[in-house]
């Protein structure tokens, strides 16, 4: 993909890519300090920068996935589950890089937890977008793991915090699924979305 060539452009067009139809390369390390730079320009009430992301390499996806694996299953109760959740992240550690996104919230603060964590999903919305202006692929993506305490804390989150999700970032090999086009889901979404206030 080429980088669009306006911010408005660039907002207008993001896209999501599995990333399964993802190569290299990845952003570099200078790319990936704009992208996640980006992400702390996040409206932010106090300033609490309650946002939180963690870089996992491709030489660290086996012990990653396996780990997200075995959460997804104890969330899920059912241990006949874990090979079935293993082999989903096969495809998806195509990526050549995954961010993890989470909300670290400050229960002391006297900004509403919900608060924090809607700037910490605003943060990660600005990793896909600023991906997507630097001309990268991005996909963020959950499931039940994320909801796993154990998990949770091996990355250093509270059970009060929010794994918010994965985000695989890279290349496109080809046009990934067919899906609605950018434009569509901004025409559809106005329609749906959108309304002038009455009182
Ligand atoms: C918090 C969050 C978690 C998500 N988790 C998944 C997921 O686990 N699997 C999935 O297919 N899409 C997931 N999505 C949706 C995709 O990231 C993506 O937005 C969706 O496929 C629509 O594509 P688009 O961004 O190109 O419109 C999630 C989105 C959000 C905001």
């Amino acid at each position: 993909m080429t980088a669009p060539t306006s911010a408005i452009e660039s907002l207008l067009s993001r896209n999501s890519l599995a990333g399964s139809f993802m190569q290299a390369p990845a952003p570099n390390d200078e790319q990936l300090r704009q992208i996640l730079g980006a992400a702390q320009r996040a409206a932010d009430h106090d300033r609490l920068r309650p946002w939180r992301f963690q870089i996992v390499r491709p030489e660290q996806y086996e012990v990653f996935y396996d780990r997200l694996a075995e959460a997804a299953t104890r969330v899920q109760g059912d241990p006949s589950r874990y090979e079935r959740n293993r082999d989903k992240y096969r495809l998806t550690a195509r990526a050549p890089l995954l961010v993890v996104a989470a909300a670290k919230i400050d229960t002391t603060a006297k900004v509403a937890p919900i608060e924090q964590a809607f700037a910490a999903a605003g943060a990660t919305q600005l990793v896909l977008n600023a991906a997507h202006a630097l001309g990268f692929s991005a996909f963020l993506f959950s499931g039940a793991g994320v909801f796993d305490v154990p998990f949770k804390a091996s990355l250093g989150l509270d059970a009060t915090d929010h794994l918010i999700g994965f985000i695989c970032l890279g290349t496109a090999n080809g046009p990934g699924k067919p899906g609605p086009s950018a434009e569509a889901a901004v025409r559809e979404g106005l329609e749906e979305t959108v309304k002038q206030w009455a009182p």
